[in-house]
């Protein structure tokens, strides 16, 4: 029988050898979302997120347990996305230039790579910066040529290892409201890596919070006020964003024996 999930994730470890010995990343992690919702992750330094988007991305086929996206083993490329903590840009290609990469090693033909390299870069307000390099890139500007280059892709899923950590507060609300209409316009499903509790409120509709590593998911928040524009300031935007900073407070003094 199919699962209803378009994300599904049971029982999910993974285990490194660090000189010799096992470290485990993650332990028995559980997660599920539907198509077309928006998922945050949140948890501790060093808990896994990034070993999960391995797994996901189908760059670590090492693991136990099962996972399934659209009812298919991750192998990568194709229908997901992975946007990296540091963008993953290759600085000695331009904007344009990294944008049309995936297109180019698609081999589509360059009529098609032109047209829908330019009216991504149009959408995302980037063509006048076509010809410049990463380097000459604001973090914001940095931070939507990463997205411009997912997305010309046509990915079904799209996953974001804290895509906004080093921008500035004004340009990182900018650019989640500029994600919302994104996934508003396209439905895709989101996964997005997160250590900012407002952030993970206003982005996402289903929370998962997990523990410190070997990692596992300990709580599930339901959060489907997520998606609306002027949920920031509204009291239970607030009082959500209260919840989820003392239920992770708690879970530190507790990890802390305090
Ligand atoms: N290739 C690897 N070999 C050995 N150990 C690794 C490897 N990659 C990650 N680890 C270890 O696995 C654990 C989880 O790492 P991971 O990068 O998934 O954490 P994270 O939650 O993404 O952390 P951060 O929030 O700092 O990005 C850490 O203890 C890390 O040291
Ligand atoms: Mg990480």
């Amino acid at each position: 029988m199919p699962t209803v999930d378009y994300l599904s994730i049971k029982s999910l470890s993974v285990n490194y050898l660090q000189r010799g010995k096992t470290v485990t990343a993650l332990n028995s992690v559980d997660l599920a979302l539907s198509h077309g919702k928006t998922g945050v992750i949140i948890g501790p330094s060093g808990c896994g997120k990034s070993t999960l988007f391995n797994v996901l991305a189908g760059l670590n086929t090492q693991y136990s347990g099962k996972v399934l996206i659209d009812d298919k083993i991750p192998r990568g490329g194709g229908e997901t996305a992975l946007i990296l903590q540091d963008y993953g840009l290759l600085p000695w290609k331009t904007v344009w230039d990294n944008v049309t990469l995936g297109l180019q090693l698609r081999k589509k033909i360059p009529q098609e790579i032109q047209t829908q390299t330019e009216t991504m870069l149009d959408k995302l307000g980037l063509l006048p910066l076509a010809k410049r390099y990463p380097a000459q890139l604001s973090g914001g500007q940095r931070q939507r040529v990463a997205i411009a280059r997912a997305l010309v892709l046509e990915p079904k899923l799209l996953l974001m290892d804290e895509p906004f950590s080093s921008l500035d507060a004004l340009t990182r609300e900018e650019i989640q409201d500029f994600l919302l209409e994104i996934w508003q316009e396209t439905q895709l499903t989101i996964l997005l890596i997160t250590h900012n509790i407002e952030e993970a409120v206003f982005l996402g509709q289903r929370i998962f919070v997990m523990s410190p590593g070997p990692g596992q998911i300990i709580q599930v928040v339901e959060n489907e006020m997520a998606g609306d524009y002027d949920l920031r300031g509204k009291v239970p935007f607030l009082e959500k964003c209260n919840f989820l900073r003392s239920f992770l407070h708690r879970r530190e003094k507790y990890a802390a024996g305090v």
